[in-house]
């Protein structure tokens, strides 16, 4: 950590605690503080995870000035944006604030939410990469997620800062966030540092649904030792939706129920296909048999094509003859 670096986090901890002000003691954060009650957040939470507000009048910009910060080190801590003439504004304006903490604590970016729904500007606006943030390195709430985890909690992927919050309110404590659909390998490497259990719990929605099967192969690709397993929240419904209308001890119950990747892929695979023709069925089993032919355990092979053959009422031994070649090919 060079003393640059040390400065920056500084300045992070400093506007950590501006917005938090802001949104919980003044007039100008009590629609912020509405929106987040309105969400179910509480006021435990929004202390534990030092949420803000970023109001419309630029106050960030005045109050480092106030404390005479270096303008190199402003610039290059990602809180402002740079007019033509080089002068410096509040990149946040408007917008419920999420400090964004390193796997040791530090803050190192922010992202902001817009409270309005009708806005052609992006939901959430996070810091730029900067000398700290590197949004492809960083899961979100890994340093308060990282103590349960290897307290023997499975870890639990889930997209957003709304997810794992709402799980830690609810007394689910092990849940990071890759930040969006798109897992990065540095990403898998950090969560394999601290466990073999991972329980993927993304948006029900399609977009979150095709993310899984990316996250499944991402993970193949690292490692096979992994314990992976994945969770489909019902009605389209994120985590955060979903604890909030049925409850954390419900979501419990859909982690204990999480399935294996093949059962996810081979259910996927299935919404996809058209079995009403006998070509899309012979394409279904097809791919289905490629899945069935990457677990390993035989037994749990043996299972699977059972149930394939059952549901298609077709001669087992017909779909052992087609395994087998495609075992050969993985080895
Ligand atoms: N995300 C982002 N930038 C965006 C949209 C999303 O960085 N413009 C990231 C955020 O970390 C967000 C996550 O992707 O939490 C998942 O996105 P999405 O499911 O669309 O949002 P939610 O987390 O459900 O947000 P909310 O509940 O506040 O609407
Ligand atoms: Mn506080
Ligand atoms: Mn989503
Ligand atoms: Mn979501
Ligand atoms: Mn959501």
């Amino acid at each position: 950590e060079t003393s640059e670096q040390k400065q920056l986090i500084e300045l992070h901890e400093q506007a950590v605690k501006l917005y938090h002000h802001i949104l919980i003691n003044t007039k100008m954060g009590e629609s912020a503080l509405d929106y987040l009650h309105h969400r179910g957040v509480n006021d435990e939470t929004i202390d534990l995870y030092q949420l803000g507000y970023a109001p419309q009048q630029r106050l960030l910009k005045p109050f480092f000035d106030e404390r005479q910060a270096d303008y190199q080190l402003l610039r290059k801590s990602g809180l402002f944006s740079e007019t033509q003439d080089g002068k410096l504004r509040d990149r946040f304006v408007d917008r419920v604030m999420y400090p964004i903490r390193n796997g040791t604590g530090q803050t190192v970016a922010f992202s902001g939410r817009l409270l309005a729904k009708d806005s052609d500007m992006p939901k959430y606006l996070n810091s730029p990469e900067t000398e700290l943030f590197n949004k492809r390195k960083i899961l979100f709430n890994l340093d308060l997620a990282r103590p349960n985890i290897r307290s023997k909690q499975p870890a639990l992927l889930f997209e957003g800062f709304m997810d794992v919050i709402s799980a830690y309110q609810g007394g689910i404590k092990s849940g990071i966030a890759s930040m969006g659909t798109s897992l990065t390998e540095q990403q898998i490497y950090d969560i394999q540092r601290i466990t073999r259990e991972v329980i993927v719990c993304y948006d029900g929605d399609a977009p979150g649904q095709k993310a899984i099967k990316r996250a499944i192969d991402a993970f193949k690709q690292t490692d096979h030792q992994l314990d992976l397993k994945v969770v489909s929240i019902p009605d389209g419904m994120d985590p955060d939706e979903f604890i909030r209308n049925r409850g954390a001890d419900k979501f419990q119950t859909l982690l204990q129920q999480a399935q294996s990747p093949v059962d996810f892929d081979l259910n996927y695979l299935k919404q996809e296909a058209n079995l009403k023709t006998e070509e899309g069925q012979a394409a279904y089993i097809s791919e289905a048999l490629k899945l069935i032919s990457t677990i390993s355990s035989g037994i749990s092979q043996d299972l699977y094509l059972n149930r394939l053959a059952d549901s298609f009422s077709i001669d087992k031994q017909v779909l052992k003859q087609q395994l087998q070649p495609l075992i050969r090919k993985n080895v």
